[in-house]
């Protein structure tokens, strides 16, 4: 027999579809009892919402589990605008002080630099309107290149600031050579030199080794939450390339993006909105542009967090959500925004396609050109005539809403263990526990 401590295991947060699902509400409800709330991939593209009373909390970059006053942790597979995170620590302060004491940054984080990365993001999107993705802006194509391309600015290199002009101007000689070719301005490497050493001059005490840390959590007993950005069908691999995020957003990227082993990724919680919903371009089999659709982006206040764009909204495509459960092993799954379905007469769900006059049950192949020739296939439910907002037991929801579930449930392999059912924190209906 092995013997040990006995420890809560850890729970890792995915989007399911195309991002925005929920996570930031799920992340922050099941943060009540854990020690540190991480995020491993992703940057400012991502906008997680919080809602707790009156307040609402919008997040690019703070791991959402900051408001339950636990540790936050950015991870080296995130990409850092610190810009942008001194933009959301001043919004917290008086409500949530940060200090060194409740965040943590990996010296291995790469840095978006204003001025260098949302600016090539804007000369790759410009160049073709036809192929452009939609992209949020905020440089995180760029940077991921760059970070692959070995020559990224890491937040460790802040602690040895005489490297930093040899470093930069290896970053600027393949920026500059594109921005000479598209008629640019060249950047001037004193500029970033002097970004990069006031970036400095706040990071520097938040900087450590998120490895070690997380080590010494679970080695004390503790519990990690893992928070995910985007969704699933955005992944940089898996999803619908090239319509898709820089970065890889499936539950095996905790390991990578935290430095953990894949052991350590607990229970994969998927989170999957009621509906669907996509910012940007690319296929969208299920997607409506009559007044359902409209009626969707209304009623579930469906505009970009990060953007304002307004969503693409469609009925729920459970062979995407079989596809992601499958990805990432989702042992369990947390369905969100049923409250927005109230009053719909019938609601239909996507089971398959045909493409090219074939029957597709599940989507092995979820590429852009390929899925874009995807005629859905639907099976039609009645829908429910009451209200279920903020309801939190799973007996007072309406029958058809309990039969929607269930034919969801059945068609993607995986267990409901909530239902949420406002944005509001406690607009939860909880079935089971996040526990292997
Ligand atoms: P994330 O990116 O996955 O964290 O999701 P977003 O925050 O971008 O988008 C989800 C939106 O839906 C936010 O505005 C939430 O406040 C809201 N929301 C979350 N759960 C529910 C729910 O059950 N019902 C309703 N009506 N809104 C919800
Ligand atoms: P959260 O974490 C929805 C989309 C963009 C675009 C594509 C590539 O809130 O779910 P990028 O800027 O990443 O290079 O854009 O990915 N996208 C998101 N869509 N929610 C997000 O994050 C997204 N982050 C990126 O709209 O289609
Ligand atoms: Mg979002």
């Amino acid at each position: 027999m092995r013997k040990g401590i006995s420890m809560k295991n850890n729970i890792t947060i995915i989007g399911l579809q195309w991002g925005d699902e929920g996570k930031g509400k799920l992340t922050d409800f099941h943060s009540e009892k854990a020690d540190a709330v991480v995020r491993f991939q992703g940057g400012n593209n991502a906008g997680h919402t919080v809602i707790i009373g009156e307040k609402v909390y919008k997040f690019n970059l703070m791991p959402s589990g900051i408001l339950q006053g636990k540790l936050a942790v950015i991870g080296n597979g995130v990409v850092l605008n610190v810009s942008r995170l001194t933009e959301e620590i001043n919004a917290l302060k008086g409500d949530f002080d940060i200090s060194p004491k409740n965040l943590l940054i990996s010296e291995g984080t790469s840095l978006i630099i204003p001025g260098v990365h949302p600016e090539m993001d804007a000369i790759q999107e410009r160049a073709n309107s036809k192929t452009a993705v939609g992209t949020t802006g905020r440089g995180i194509g760029p940077i991921y290149m760059d970070k692959v391309g070995r020559f990224a600015i890491k937040a460790g290199d802040l602690l040895e600031l005489e490297s930093l002009p040899g470093k930069v101007e290896k970053l600027l000689f393949l920026h500059n050579a594109i921005r000479r070719g598209v008629n640019e301005k060249e950047i001037k490497a004193q500029d970033i030199i002097n970004y990069l050493n006031e970036c400095a001059q706040f990071l520097v005490p938040y900087i450590g080794n998120v490895s070690q840390k997380l080590y010494e959590i679970k080695k004390a007993g503790g519990q990690i939450i893992f928070e995910g950005a985007q969704g699933s069908m955005l992944d940089i691999d898996h999803g619908s390339f090239p319509m898709v995020t820089s970065s890889n957003t499936i539950a095996a990227q905790v390991s990578i993006g935290a430095g953990v082993p894949l052991s350590e990724i607990g229970f994969v919680l998927g989170i999957v909105k009621a509906y669907t919903t996509r910012v940007g371009n690319g296929f969208f089999p299920t997607e409506l542009t009559d007044e359902t659709g409209e009626y969707l982006r209304k009623s579930g206040a469906e505009f970009g967090v990060t953007t304002g764009r307004p969503r693409r909204c469609g009925w729920i495509d459970t062979a995407v959500v079989a596809r992601t459960v499958y990805l990432s092993g989702a042992n369990g799954l947390a369905i969100t925004k049923l409250d927005v379905l109230d009053g719909l007469p019938e609601l239909k769900v996507c089971t398959g396609y045909e493409i090219n006059n074939q029957k597709v049950p599940f989507l092995f192949n979820a590429k852009n050109e390929y899925m874009e020739k995807a005629i859905p296939v639907y099976t039609t439910l009645p829908g429910w005539q009451t209200s279920t907002k903020g309801i939190k037991n799973i007996k007072g929801l309406p029958t058809n809403a309990r039969k929607y579930l269930d034919f969801i449930e059945k068609q993607v392999n995986s267990p409901i263990i909530s239902v949420s059912t406002g944005p509001e924190r406690l607009e939860i209906i909880e079935i089971a526990k996040p526990v292997l």
